[in-house]
C-alpha cells in the first residue's frame, strides 16, 4: 500500500470513528428517557372532586416556628468538578441555617446528564435527614430524561415530600399543609409553571413554546389551586419556577414608591409572555400572601404587590450567569399563628 492510499485509509477511518461518536452523543441527548406515564401516580382532577388529604402532605409545628429554606437554579452539571463547589455551599448554608424543610424552586439542573443530577440530588439532600421538596424549573428536562422518568427517579428519596398531582398538564403540583396543635395554619402550594410538554427544539425559546400551549391546561391549574385553597382553608405561600408577569410592574412600582422590601431587579424578570390569570385569582381568593419564585438568577428583589408579597429566591447555583455574591438562598419562618416571615441568605 502507497503512503497516499494508507494515510487516506487512516483519515477514513478517524472520520468513521468522529462519525460513530458523534451520533452516539446524538442519540444519547436527543432522544429523551421517557417515565413510563402509566407509573405516574396523577390523580384525575375535576372541580368536584371531594378534597382529601392524600393529595398533600401534612407537617405539624411542634417548636416555636417552623424554617424553610428555598434554594434555587442549582443547575448541577452532572460533572463533580464544577458540581462540587454548589455542594460545598449548600451544605455550609444547611448547617449554618438549620432549617426544618428545604425546597428546590427548579431548574436543579440544565444538563444532558440531567438523571445523573437528579439521583445526586437524592443523594444529597436524603443526607441531611430533612424533609425536602421541590418544583420542577423549566430547564430540568431539556435534555435525556422528561420530567416522568425523573419523577420515577425521585421515588427513591427517603425525605423526600413529592406529588405527582393532577393530571392537568405539569407535574409535581401539589402541597404541604402546617398544622400546629392539630389546626392547619399555613399551606405551602408547589407549582409546576411547565413547558407543557412542548419539543425539545421550541423549548429553547420557551416564550414561542408558551405561545403554543393549550389555554385550557392553565384554566385547569387556576380550578385545582381554587379547590386546593378551598379544602385547605388556611393562609398560603407559592412556590414555582418562572416569576409570574406581574413581578415587573411590582417592582416599577416599588422602585418608584422606595418601598423594594430587599433586593435587587439586575435584570428583567423573564415571565411568560401570555397572563395566565394566577395572581388575577390570587388576589380573588385573599389565601396567598407570598410567591416565591427562581428563574432569573441575578434577581434576589422582593416588594409588595396588591397585599402579595412577589419575591425571587436567591439563586443557588454558579454554573450559569450570575452575579458575584449573589448566591446563596432565601429563608422562610412559619409562626404558630401562620404568619410567614421571608429573608435572603447568602453563601459566606
Ligand atoms: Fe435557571
Amino acid at each position: 500500500m502507497t503512503i497516499k492510499k494508507r494515510r487516506k485509509l487512516i483519515i477514513t477511518i478517524v472520520c468513521l470513528i468522529l462519525f460513530i461518536l458523534l451520533f452516539v452523543t446524538y442519540i444519547y441527548l436527543i432522544i429523551p428517557l421517557h417515565g413510563r406515564e402509566s407509573e405516574l401516580s396523577l390523580y384525575e382532577f375535576d372541580k368536584d372532586l371531594q378534597f382529601c388529604e392524600k393529595y398533600g402532605f401534612n407537617i405539624d409545628i411542634t417548636g416555636e416556628e417552623y424554617k424553610i429554606l428555598y434554594l434555587s437554579d442549582l443547575h448541577y452539571l452532572g460533572l463533580a468538578i464544577y458540581d462540587s463547589k454548589i455542594d460545598k455551599n449548600v451544605k455550609a448554608l444547611v448547617k449554618k441555617e438549620a432549617p426544618d424543610l428545604i425546597v428546590l424552586l427548579g431548574d436543579q439542573t440544565s444538563s444532558p446528564f440531567n438523571e445523573k443530577v437528579y439521583r445526586h440530588c437524592v443523594s444529597l439532600f436524603d443526607s441531611f435527614e430533612l424533609p425536602w421538596a421541590l418544583v420542577f424549573g423549566n430547564h430540568d428536562d431539556d435534555w435525556h430524561a422528561d420530567k416522568a422518568y425523573l419523577s420515577l427517579m425521585l421515588r427513591k428519596s427517603k425525605y423526600l415530600l413529592y406529588l405527582d398531582g393532577p393530571n392537568i398538564g405539569g407535574l409535581g403540583n401539589y402541597f404541604i399543609n402546617f398544622r400546629y396543635q392539630e389546626k392547619p395554619i399555613h399551606t405551602l402550594y408547589l407549582m409546576d409553571s411547565d413547558d407543557n410538554g412542548v419539543s425539545l427544539i421550541s423549548k429553547f425559546d420557551w416564550k414561542f413554546a408558551k405561545h403554543r400551549l393549550e389555554i385550557e391546561v392553565d384554566r385547569e391549574l387556576l380550578d385545582w389551586y381554587e379547590w386546593a385553597v378551598a379544602g385547605n382553608n388556611t393562609s398560603s405561600t407559592i412556590a414555582t419556577h418562572i416569576p409570574l408577569l406581574e413581578y415587573e410592574i411590582a417592582y416599577d412600582n416599588a422602585e418608584q414608591n422606595d418601598t423594594v422590601l430587599r433586593g435587587l431587579r439586575r435584570e428583567r424578570n423573564d415571565s411568560y409572555e401570555v397572563n395566565i390569570g394566577l395572581f388575577d385569582k390570587i388576589t380573588a381568593l385573599k389565601s396567598t400572601k407570598a410567591v416565591i419564585a427562581g428563574h432569573n438568577h441575578k434577581n434576589d428583589f422582593a416588594v409588595i404587590y396588591q397585599d402579595v408579597q412577589l419575591m425571587h429566591c436567591v439563586t443557588s447555583g454558579f454554573t450559569t450567569d450570575g452575579v458575584d455574591g449573589i448566591h446563596g438562598g432565601t429563608v422562610s419562618i412559619i409562626n404558630k399563628d401562620g404568619t410567614t416571615t421571608f429573608d435572603n441568605v447568602y453563601y459566606d
